[in-house]
């Protein structure tokens, strides 16, 4: 069942002369309960406009249209006196460089514990002992939590923001880049610590970020966006062996592995300008398996198989490149 429901979304950015930048064109998402999905693609693509619609959290000079469904509930119709309660009770949002969100001068454990009493979830003083409850949680001595944001080390800072996104039991956690700014050790105990909250407390996951081994690790399924679309989506290993769009395919081959002699290869170009008005795909430009229609007709939308979709003129092309075949053992 969906706990989460985007359909039709787009957003539209004000640039100062006045223009709108279509920056999130007609995008749909659906977060299954319990699911752990990854929202890939490379900067610029939207991912973190994406969330912000989703939480209400786009500047006031933005224009956004669509359905955000979640419990019944369409979160964009602005008169819907349940939509900011479920928007931060039922979803909660992991900032991207969350770590530098914390207030300097308030103690951590009062920062964990604001949620709950401004949703008049706890009264201040049991909500200040269900933040040393979080932070044990997220595996931060209770005690701790009377030190303040500097007093943390950067990944005692992001267990800690972790611990603040879960103080209003939401039953969707959306992560934008929660691992990006960390060494590799402590994105490793921070990738751990989700899996095991996922699984505990029965979680349904929507990791945004640029980094596909991360999804691989943590993740059951990726949507891959380009130029505010979703390009492909499916069972990560099935887009990982398989990928049906080029742009996911261009996307896994550019990652570092450390395994594989070959070097990555990067993507040339650049992603086309949010003003631009579209006729045919939108990484064609781009793409090393472009064709004429792709450069005049909008792509189709097609399933390479059951649990997946793309939006491609030629499917599955370049795939069967011997290079790619040893790069991906
Ligand atoms: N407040 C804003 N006003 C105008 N344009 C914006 C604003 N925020 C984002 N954009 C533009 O919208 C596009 C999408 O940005 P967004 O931050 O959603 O990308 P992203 O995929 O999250 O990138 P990154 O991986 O770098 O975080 C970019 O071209 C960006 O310049
Ligand atoms: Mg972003």
């Amino acid at each position: 069942m969906a706990v989460l429901d985007v359909s039709g979304l787009n957003v539209w950015y004000q640039a100062p002369d006045g223009r709108q930048m279509h920056a999130v064109r007609d995008l749909d998402l659906t977060l299954e309960a319990g699911q752990r999905l990854g929202l890939v693609g490379e900067s610029g693509c939207g991912k973190t406009t994406v969330l912000n619609a989703v939480m209400a959290l786009v500047p006031p000079t933005a224009t956004v249209s669509g359905r955000v469904i979640f419990d019944g509930v369409d979160l964009l119709v602005p008169d819907e006196i349940n939509a900011r309660k479920h928007r931060w009770t039922g979803l909660s949002l992991v900032f991207q460089s969350a770590m530098n969100a914390f207030n300097p001068v308030v103690r951590v454990e009062d920062q964990i514990a604001e949620p709950m009493v401004v949703h008049g979830l706890r009264d201040p003083r049991a909500a200040v002992r269900r933040a040393r409850e979080l932070l044990e949680l997220v595996g931060i001595a209770p005690s701790a939590g009377r030190r303040y944001p500097h007093e943390f080390s950067g990944g005692m800072r992001q267990r800690a923001m972790l611990a603040m996104a879960l103080a209003c039991d939401p039953q969707v956690l959306i992560a934008d880049e929660p691992t990006t700014a960390l060494d590799t050790m402590v994105q490793a105990q921070i990738l751990t610590l989700l899996d095991r909250l996922s699984s505990e407390l029965g979680l349904a996951l929507l990791l945004v970020t640029h980094d596909l081994p991360v999804v691989s690790q943590l993740c059951d399924r990726a949507a891959v966006m380009y130029a505010g679309r979703i390009v492909e989506s499916g069972p990560i290993a099935d887009l990982y062996h398989s990928p049906a769009h080029p742009y996911t395919r261009m996307l896994f081959d550019a990652t570092p592995d450390v395994l594989s002699e070959h070097a990555v290869a990067s993507i040339p170009g650049s992603p086309p300008p949010l003003n631009e008005e579209r006729t045919g795909c939108a990484f064609a430009p781009r793409c090393d398996s472009a064709a004429e229609v792709c450069r005049t007709e909008p792509p189709p939308l097609v399933r390479p198989g059951s649990d997946r979709l793309a939006e491609c003129h030629r499917p599955g092309a370049g795939v069967d490149r011997p290079a790619r075949k040893a790069h991906h053992v």
